[in-house]
């Protein structure tokens, strides 16, 4: 399980729309403590909150134990951009990643590959590691070019990135039919198989290298299902919505993924 080479599990939250500033610093604070025994060196933790909480989260948080990223960055460093975020103004934070391409931005709000694909040169520009996530509609899956579309969104999100860059990539892999509460969980089986087809145009698109960059699954992760997730040799890490959003549970989550992860590793 796991068999990215740098031998590390990658476990993340998106906070989405949730959470005032209070609310997050305190959960972050939580979160921080009670994981704060788990070595770093085996576990990459990462919470992305709201854009108006990321300045008092990077006060609060010690970011050896818990990186910190935004949810979306725009694709320009400034101009006539009314409402979006420049990758300079992240940097004044200075945060370490950027999740680009979430099925609700690709689906609610439009965003299409190209445009993610400027985002993610704009991030990688500015040094910030980049979170891209990619995933098929249950349209797709069900006409079957599942792979077709997350090697389309892959080319496309990465055009332009080369072998050097992807010390700065991490993949989400989160079908759009599992996210949410009306999502229904991919079945570690499926999961695997769509984590293959992801690392196979990796490898086509970087290289052998390209088995480096950590390729986690994302929609509807829970407490259930988690462990035999984290079985699956091409799954490197999970990237947890709701089951997530209360640090106790996420603890508990966290380290009963890691126990599972720790005998095959
Ligand atoms: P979920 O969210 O775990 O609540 O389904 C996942 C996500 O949107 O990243």
């Amino acid at each position: 399980m796991g068999e990215n080479m740098d031998n590390k599990i990658y476990l993340g939250s998106n906070l989405k729309m949730y959470k005032n500033v209070d609310a997050t610093v305190q959960y972050l604070r939580e979160l921080t403590e009670i994981t704060k025994d788990i070595s770093r060196e085996e576990m990459e933790l990462f919470i992305l909150p709201s854009f108006t909480s990321l300045e008092s989260s990077v006060r609060n948080v010690d970011r050896s134990l818990v990186k910190l990223g935004a949810q979306n960055v725009g694709w320009e460093e400034q101009g006539a951009f009314t409402g979006e975020i420049s990758p300079l103004m992240l940097r004044e934070f200075a945060l370490d990643m950027v999740m680009i391409g979430h099925s609700e931005r690709r689906h609610v709000f439009r965003e299409h590959n190209e445009e993610l694909n400027q985002k993610a040169l704009m991030a990688l520009k500015h040094g910030l590691t980049v979170l891209l996530c990619v995933g098929e509609t249950a349209s797709e899956k069900d006409f079957g070019v599942a792979a077709e579309v997350l090697r389309t969104q892959l080319k496309m999100g990465l055009h332009q990135w080369n072998v050097n860059d992807i010390s700065n990539l991490r993949i989400a892999y989160e079908p759009v039919w599992s996210i949410g509460e009306s999502g229904v969980p991919a079945s570690a089986a499926y999961a695997e198989k769509m984590h293959k087809v992801i690392i196979n145009c990796l490898i086509e698109m970087f290289g052998i290298e390209a088995r480096k960059i950590p390729v986690l699954y994302g929609g509807s992760v829970n407490i259930n299902n988690s462990i035999e997730l984290i079985k699956q040799p091409s799954i490197h890490g999970l990237f947890v919505g709701r089951s997530a959003w209360d640090a106790q549970k996420f603890n508990i989550l966290i380290r009963q993924v890691l126990e599972e992860w720790k005998k095959d590793n």
